[in-house]
């Protein structure tokens, strides 16, 4: 990076937006032009490419290592010109502003959103942020770093085996206890991060209150040499707490200190147990050393935290530099989001197209088909980031949406989902625009040495074989196969035509990177992160609370008698339920 960019990096201060009432979409002069493209729109991916050569050119885009083609989509000129003035009219690159500035644009909790502090370089010499971000009286840059210190300190000390279990052997597992954010994003990095785990350590994810899961994660771990991390953004969590309690139950008993001593079961306690989350006092209740506590902070959501200290199972597994150069790729999306006027903003025009699918072609769902095999879990990290963030009803001044919000975000990585649900994309009734993500680049290349005799060589590169299936699947969405080329195949059963007649016309965005490193997972993840930004101003919703995962919670707890069998309890609850939980109780050994 160059003195330049971080010269540029000046935040403007601007005026409140926050309180005032969202802009409604639906009144906009780019959303009317919509409606009336839409009226008559006849998607043609055959014919806008055959009488347009320089479609695929003119719709791919550069953000950071990313190279983004949208030229698959369902749009012309005219759509993106009208989408464009729609980011324009609901104020969306002020809001981004605004965001960065630490502004309150989570009005429902009255907090800053400021997750992009959290990859913010470094203040060195010589490459200074211009405008160091001090927000609510707060130097947020100093203290991300000074957690980040502290974080790189503690994995340098398990990384090294300086930090060992109570009875001196050096940490081989790590277990992170979290769920939702403090879950998927770790989870979901681990996974995708694996070439660049250590050897000799491995890290596991505790998230369900299920009792299987937290068994069946430590049935065979050691307990001298396996670190348990307690990850909650509130520490309130029952589903964190309780498996929390149960790993340190399980640790006392593992080491043989079920009856021990006070003293001797809290030392075991600290060299085993560490903690991340913004309620510090919490954590010490717990038993767990706040010097073992890794901070942050209420202005970043649950679900935009894998860049915070809940990554610290993540820093553990692959180490400081690594760390730094995730942070990084975070940081480049940032900037190019902050630089680029939305014309070529790659997260703003995909925000847009998935508006203009959802709101104007009917979408309901939107399909992320990774062909790395390192983001299997990226999809399920999406779905908290998409749909925690934009699943509302009402915007942020309290008033009814004027349109529909939300994307059912859903995948799994190719070649497996090919041969599962592809099917009802390629042919089925619904339009399910689909994210196809790939890197040139393999972790593990291998060659397939025997091929099959037939199509595939031996000595074949099994990668190639594999972005065959990414080029393929793209291609078939968007143009199909037509009645007359099947006829032309030698089907003439005017049935089976049509049973194999393709429609096309099916939008796809391609994403290819160099290769899958830190940097480029982190950019990744801004990426998406600020599509739902996108959206959800569109929108004019608080993409960055979360009531409606609320009520169920509550329910939970005051069910919980019921479930125990106490029968006024039970007769308090509606009959359904109550038939439901009388049925439990009958069948519960
Ligand atoms: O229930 C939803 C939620 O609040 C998420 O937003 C959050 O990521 C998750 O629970 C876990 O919360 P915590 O980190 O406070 O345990």
């Amino acid at each position: 990076m160059t003195r330049g960019l971080y010269v540029l990096n000046v935040i403007p201060r601007r005026t409140e937006v926050t309180e005032s009432a969202p802009v409604d979409p639906t009144s906009t002069e780019g959303w009317k032009k919509l409606d009336s493209i839409a009226a008559g729109f006849t998607p043609d991916l055959r014919g806008w490419f055959d009488s347009d050569p320089g479609r695929a050119e003119q719709y791919t885009f550069q953000a950071a290592d990313l190279t983004v083609d949208l030229s698959k989509g369902l749009v012309t000129d005219e759509v993106v010109a009208a989408l464009l003035q729609v980011a324009k009219d609901t104020g969306v690159a002020e809001r981004f502003q605004a965001m960065l500035a630490g502004e309150h644009i989570n009005v429902t909790e009255d907090r800053a959103v400021l997750h992009t502090a959290l990859r913010r370089p470094k203040a060195t010499e010589g490459l200074v942020p211009a405008a160091p971000l001090t927000v609510d009286g707060q130097d947020v840059d100093a203290d991300v770093h000074a957690t980040l210190d502290k974080v790189y300190g503690f994995a340098e000390q398990v990384r090294s085996g300086a930090w060992t279990g109570v009875t001196g052997k050096r940490i081989e597992t790590v277990v992170n206890i979290g769920i939702g954010g403090s879950d998927l994003g770790p989870v979901m990095v681990y996974e995708a991060l694996k070439p660049y785990v250590q050897p000799g350590l491995e890290a596991r994810f505790v998230s369900n209150i299920d009792p299987a899961d937290i068994y069946e994660k430590t049935a065979d771990l050691d307990p001298e040499t396996t670190l348990f991390i307690v990850a909650s953004k509130t520490f309130g969590t029952l589903e964190t707490l309780t498996n929390a309690r149960l790993a340190r139950q399980w640790l006392w008993e593992r080491l043989g200190l079920t009856d021990a001593a006070d003293d001797e079961k809290k030392n075991a306690v600290a060299k085993h147990f560490v903690a991340v989350s913004t309620a510090l006092d919490k954590v010490e209740a717990f038993g767990i050393d706040p010097e073992n506590a890794f901070g942050f902070w209420d202005w970043v959501g649950g679900r935009y935290s894998v860049d915070s200290a809940i990554g610290t199972s993540v820093v553990i597994a692959i180490g400081k530099e690594n760390w730094e150069q995730f942070l990084a790729g975070f940081h480049a999306i940032d900037e190019h989001v902050r630089t680029t006027p939305l014309e070529q903003n790659v997260p703003v025009l995909m925000g847009l197209l998935n508006v203009w699918y959802t709101n104007f072609l009917g979408a309901q769902s939107h399909a992320v088909l990774p062909y790395t095999q390192y983001l299997h879990r990226f999809a399920a990290y999406l779905q908290q980031l998409t749909m925690e963030s934009n699943g509302k009803r009402v915007r942020w001044d309290g008033s009814p949406v004027t349109t529909e919000t939300g994307e059912v975000f859903w995948g799994e990585p190719g070649t497996n989902g090919q041969h599962a649900f592809y099917q009802l994309i390629h042919q089925g009734t619904r339009l399910i625009p689909a994210d196809f993500i790939t890197v040139a680049n393999p972790a593990r290349p291998l060659k397939d040495e025997t091929g099959d005799g037939k199509g595939v060589a031996p000595g074949t590169d099994v990668h190639t074989l594999f972005l065959a299936n990414f080029f393929a699947q793209t291609k078939a969405l968007a143009f199909g196969k037509s009645a007359d080329e099947v006829r032309a195949e030698g089907t003439t059963d005017e049935g089976i035509v049509a049973a194999r007649t393709f429609p096309g016309n099916k939008p796809t965005t391609s994403i290819i990177a160099p290769e899958l490193t830190p940097s480029v997972l982190g950019q990744l993840i801004a990426l998406y992160e600020h599509i739902v930004f996108t959206e959800g101003t569109i929108w004019g919703i608080d993409s960055f609370d979360q009531w409606g995962v609320e009520l169920g919670k509550q329910l939970a707890l005051q069910v919980t008698p019921a479930v125990e069998g106490d029968q006024a309890a039970l007769d308090a609850q509606d009959p359904s339920t109550k038939a439901l939980i009388a049925k439990y109780l009958e069948l519960r050994k």
